[in-house]
């Protein structure tokens, strides 16, 4: 049984899809601690209710940036998981962070990366007017949204579609993406080839 640990900063849908995917048997793991950014995040009261720790390391109550690394960088060194989990997690890790856990850190994009890296990749492909979107879920590793990517969906853009309507469509196929990838990493099917990722049958 694999230990994941989920980095989330806000609303926490896709750290609920995961909850769920783990309650219902499709993925083989345990959540063993919620690490927050965000005092505030509702995601904290749906690891309560799932009954799993969380720690909040609140960047705002930090000296330097550095200094909330370390922070950070500690928590995820405790949790000691096999799994870390980016689930609405809306801070860059510094390279230290990532360098810690090769191989073993998961991002969930709302775009069809390489495009739209970054903050507001609905809001950039609307207003790109990409006729498809949809969700990445990948590896992370030093560049902004690069890492190997473990699977895509995508979603149709429609004409009078708005940056809320695409968000919405392309959810719901993070709810779907997200605890997938998951699964196939612990049962230890995917494999980092360079950029690419062996998914074993
Ligand atoms: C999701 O759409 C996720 O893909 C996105 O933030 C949202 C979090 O929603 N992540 C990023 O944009 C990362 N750059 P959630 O808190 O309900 O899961």
């Amino acid at each position: 049984m694999k230990r994941i640990a989920v980095l989330a900063s806000g609303r926490g849908s896709n750290f609920q899809a995961v909850i769920d995917a783990i309650a219902s048997g499709k993925i083989p793991a345990a959540c063993v601690v919620l690490i927050t950014d965000n005092p505030g995040a509702y995601a904290i009261e749906r690891a309560g209710k799932a009954g799993i720790p969380v720690k909040i390391i609140d960047f705002a109550s930090f000296p330097t940036r550095e200094a909330y690394e370390q922070a950070l960088l500690a928590a995820m060194e405790e949790a000691r998981a096999d799994l870390y989990v980016l689930a609405g997690y809306m801070r860059i890790l510094g390279s230290e962070v990532v360098r810690a856990f090769p191989g073993k850190m998961v991002n969930i994009h709302p775009a069809l990366l390489p495009s739209f890296t970054g903050l507001h990749a609905q809001r950039q492909a609307v207003l790109h007017g990409v006729k498809v979107a949809g969700c990445t879920v990948h590896f992370v590793d030093d560049s902004l949204d690069g890492g190997p990517i473990i699977l895509q969906k995508c979603v149709p853009v429609m004409d009078d579609d708005g940056e809320d309507d695409l968000a919405d469509r392309i959810l719901e196929q993070e709810h779907i993406a997200f605890p997938e990838a998951i699964r196939l990493f612990c049962e230890n099917r995917l494999e980092i080839v360079g950029r690419k990722v062996r998914v074993r049958k």
